[in-house]
């Protein structure tokens, strides 16, 4: 999973470079700065002195010293004046200079705090995403596995409103037995706030009835129609493929590259080759989510892949419920639903 949220102490992490939430005077200082400085020992601080400082939005590099880390990439983040200030694209600026920095020093991992959002006081839910969102850019382009490193759980939120929402919807539904009713869910969404995106309206598919006749419902129109002996191959044929024969189908029809779909699938190039280059290959079911979300897939057609590797969705398994909260509203952020699936304590999506 090229980004991963993780909930540990950076100064732990045993990747290439860990970033430093540092000041303008790298002279070290409290909070995450403190931390670096304190388990790399004293000779960061005589390097630093070095280095004459770092302007906000700019990074520096050095080594890691007793960190379990080859490199510490240091930047300065904005200071929150409330957010009038340019404090957005300094921050962003955080995120870009560290990233490249590490790219020009061979870095395969990284691991980032959540840059201003302690003693600079950016809030929470923004800095996290201009973390997620410029990351995430850098990664469509770059192989580069990083991480997003939250020390405690109160410095991390995906914002009320989200939190809220999506805590109603899952106590809607926790509680329900388990259904595969499609129509009480698409009558669910009739009464679903809009999210300034229209709601995907799952189609209802019902199994085959006659050889000649495969029925697909929707909301707006009921379509019963019998197909020509090429399209019954097609559909039959459909009905016998593998996950990944379908995934690689969905791709196609989707008009989207092979690495389109993994990098937004959250997927490593390594693990989609094994799928590609295996017809019988087994995935993990936030793997198949991942890709049906990268494909933007409707529910119905997220359920169908899903039984094609094995696995369903289930109304008393709370990832589950968020997965389908977000498909229902017409989200395929898959970083997005990573930061919510995060926030509740759930496994996120990928591999
Ligand atoms: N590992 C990971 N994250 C941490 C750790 C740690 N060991 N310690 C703190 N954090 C988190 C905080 O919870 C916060 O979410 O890092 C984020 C950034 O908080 P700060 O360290 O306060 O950094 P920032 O808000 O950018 O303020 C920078 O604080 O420490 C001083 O010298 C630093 O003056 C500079 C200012």
């Amino acid at each position: 999973m090229p980004l991963q949220i993780v909930r540990n102490d950076i100064t732990k992490m045993k990747v290439d470079a860990i970033v430093n939430a540092a000041n303008s005077s790298l002279l070290g200082g409290g909070g995450v700065d403190g931390a670096i400085h304190r388990a790399a020992g004293p000779r960061l601080l005589a390097k630093c002195i070095t280095l004459g400082g770092c302007k906000t939005g700019d990074a520096k590099i050095t080594s890691g010293y007793k960190l379990p880390c080859k490199y510490v990439i240091h930047t300065v983040g904005p200071v929150w004046h409330g957010g009038d200030k340019g404090e957005k694209e300094l921050l962003e600026s955080c995120y870009r200079r560290s990233l490249s920095l590490a790219k020009e020093n061979g870095c395969e991992s990284v691991a980032f705090p959540l840059i201003s959002s302690g003693v600079y006081g950016y809030p929470k839910d923004k800095a996290l995403k201009v973390a997620v969102d410029v990351i995430s850019e850098f990664l469509l382009e770059n192989e580069m596995t990083v991480y997003i490193v939250v020390f405690d759980k109160k410095a991390y939120t995906i914002g009320e409103k989200l939190f809220a929402d999506i805590a109603e919807y899952i106590d809607d539904r926790y509680a329900e037995e388990h259904s595969d009713c499609y129509s009480r869910r698409l009558s669910d969404m009739d009464s679903m706030p809009y999210m300034g995106s229209t709601v995907h309206r799952a189609p209802k598919m019902s199994a085959p009835t006659m050889a000649s006749e495969v029925c697909y419902d929707s909301i707006e129109d009921d379509f019963c129609g019998s197909y020509s002996p090429v399209d019954l191959n097609e559909k039959l044929k459909e009905l016998d493929e593998s996950f990944s024969e379908m995934l690689l189908r969905m791709i196609d029809e989707k008009g989207m590259t092979d690495a389109e779909c993994y990098k937004k699938a959250n997927i490593d190039r390594k693990l989609f080759s094994k799928i590609r280059s295996n017809a019988s290959y087994k995935p993990s079911k936030p793997t198949v989510i991942a890709f049906a979300i990268a494909l933007g897939l409707t529910l119905a057609e997220t359920e169908e892949m899903l039984k094609k590797a094995g696995f369903a969705l289930s109304h008393s398994n709370k990832f589950d419920i968020i997965v389908e909260y977000f498909i229902l509203k017409g989200n395929y952020n898959i970083h997005e639903i990573n930061e919510a699936l995060f926030a509740f304590d759930q496994s996120l999506l990928g591999v």
